[in-house]
């Protein structure tokens, strides 16, 4: 993950707040001698987040990682027990282990050829032919491109079904309805307190219920009135992420443009594609392409021998990996198809206009030595069928 200076070029470098904007905050934990169990600085940066995203302090919780803000959501929306969680497997594998965790059986499904997303058609085509009862459907906002929000709502309110979106990278870009969205605060993320993670909802009352099965339980007193854990966010988690905002608009604006200079960069590539969005505006940490060669082929290898790193992000897709093999899964072709062709190449505020046309000439020599068909015109036509 290090960059040093002998030029190897790291695919990801996160960047969080210094220790001298985090002090201040650590001196009132000092002061207050209040160490977590939702004090001053967890309500403090709830507050904050809840007043970015529009909704009362009450629709935010905040919860020790993404993964657990993500099981407990599951298990708040109080699908029937063992019932089928919907999900693409085109997703990190924290989503499925949230389903198993919640104790649902992951089913995965495609996402859509263009926003490499599960959208509410998919999901509505596949509830018909799911082998058991679809309890929860669990979307997911791939690399935190922006993604139809509100059509979720309006699939649950016309189908019945509680939807819980999985917007990890997509602090930037997620607009909470109803349905809650999880955020990630992971230490990679645009907005990383180190380990942790948000849940958001416009339903203040599921808010609580998370709340609570983040504490034991503990609804009124130090009685369970639920089947809790412990997944709080401590003050020192909550003092980092306070500093996080205040550096917020500095840091977004790094990322943004950052992501517009590499786009522009790379469509000069025809060979190629960025993530549906990508560079149109908003803040998010990787810069995944669409090759027309699969990714086996020279690209990922020529950039090795440059001294670059790159990563199949969320590699064969869920489906393949061994902790979810025998989990129930639809046609996955446009998945596989991503799992094939796309690569994420560094990106991280580091990188500067010497690195990017370093990357950007390895990857065009590459494809134009091997002399693939332009990407544009396969897109819609090729192996990877519409999702059915
Ligand atoms: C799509 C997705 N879901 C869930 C998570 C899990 O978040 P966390 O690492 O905060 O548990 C991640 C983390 O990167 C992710 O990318």
């Amino acid at each position: 993950m290090v960059q040093n200076a002998a030029q190897k070029i790291s695919v990801a470098i996160p960047r969080m707040p210094d220790a001298d904007m985090v002090l201040p905050y650590l001196r009132r934990i000092d002061a207050a001698r209040y160490y977590s169990n939702f004090g001053p600085l967890v309500r403090e940066f709830e507050a904050r987040i809840g007043a970015g995203y529009g909704v009362e302090p009450a629709c935010v919780s905040s919860v020790a990682s993404g993964t657990a803000a993500l099981t407990l959501a599951l298990r708040a929306s109080a699908p029937t027990p063992g019932s089928l969680c919907m999900m693409p497997s085109w997703t990190f594998s924290a989503t499925a282990h949230a389903a198993r965790e919640a104790g649902l059986t992951p089913y995965f499904v495609e996402v859509a050829r263009d926003s490499w997303a599960l959208t509410p058609e998919i999901a509505d085509a596949k509830m018909r032919h799911a082998p058991g009862e679809v309890g929860v459907v669990l979307p997911v906002a791939p690399f935190g491109a922006p993604i139809g929000y509100d059509r979720w709502d309006e699939f649950s309110a016309a189908t019945g079904v509680p939807v819980v979106i999985d917007a990890a990278a997509a602090f930037d870009t997620a607009q909470p309805g109803r349905a809650p969205v999880v955020i990630s605060l992971h230490a990679t993320k645009v907005l990383g307190v180190g380990e942790g993670g948000l849940l958001i909802s416009r339903d203040a009352d599921l808010v609580a219920k998370v709340r609570s099965l983040s504490n034991f339980g503990f609804q009124h007193s130090r009685v369970a009135a639920l089947p809790g854990i412990n997944a709080k966010l401590s003050e020192y988690a909550a003092a980092v992420g306070l500093a996080a905002l205040d550096a917020w608009p500095f840091v977004r604006t790094g990322y943004v443009r950052l992501a517009q200079t590499y786009a522009a960069a790379l469509s000069a590539i025809p060979e190629l594609s960025v993530l549906p969005g990508f560079g149109q505006g908003w803040a998010g940490t990787t810069c995944l392409v669409e090759l027309a060669d699969p990714v086996t082929s020279a690209v990922a290898r020529d950039l090795t021998r440059a001294g670059i790193e790159s990563r199949q992000w969320w590699g064969r897709g869920c489906h393949q990996q061994a902790a979810f093999a025998y989990y129930p899964s639809s046609s996955l072709a446009v998945t596989r198809y991503l799992a094939n062709h796309t690569l994420a190449l560094p990106f991280h505020l580091g990188l500067g206009p010497a690195e990017l046309n370093r990357i950007v000439s390895v990857v065009a020599d590459s494809l134009a030595s091997s002399a693939t068909a332009p990407l544009s015109q396969p897109r819609h036509q090729n192996d990877a069928a519409q999702a059915s």
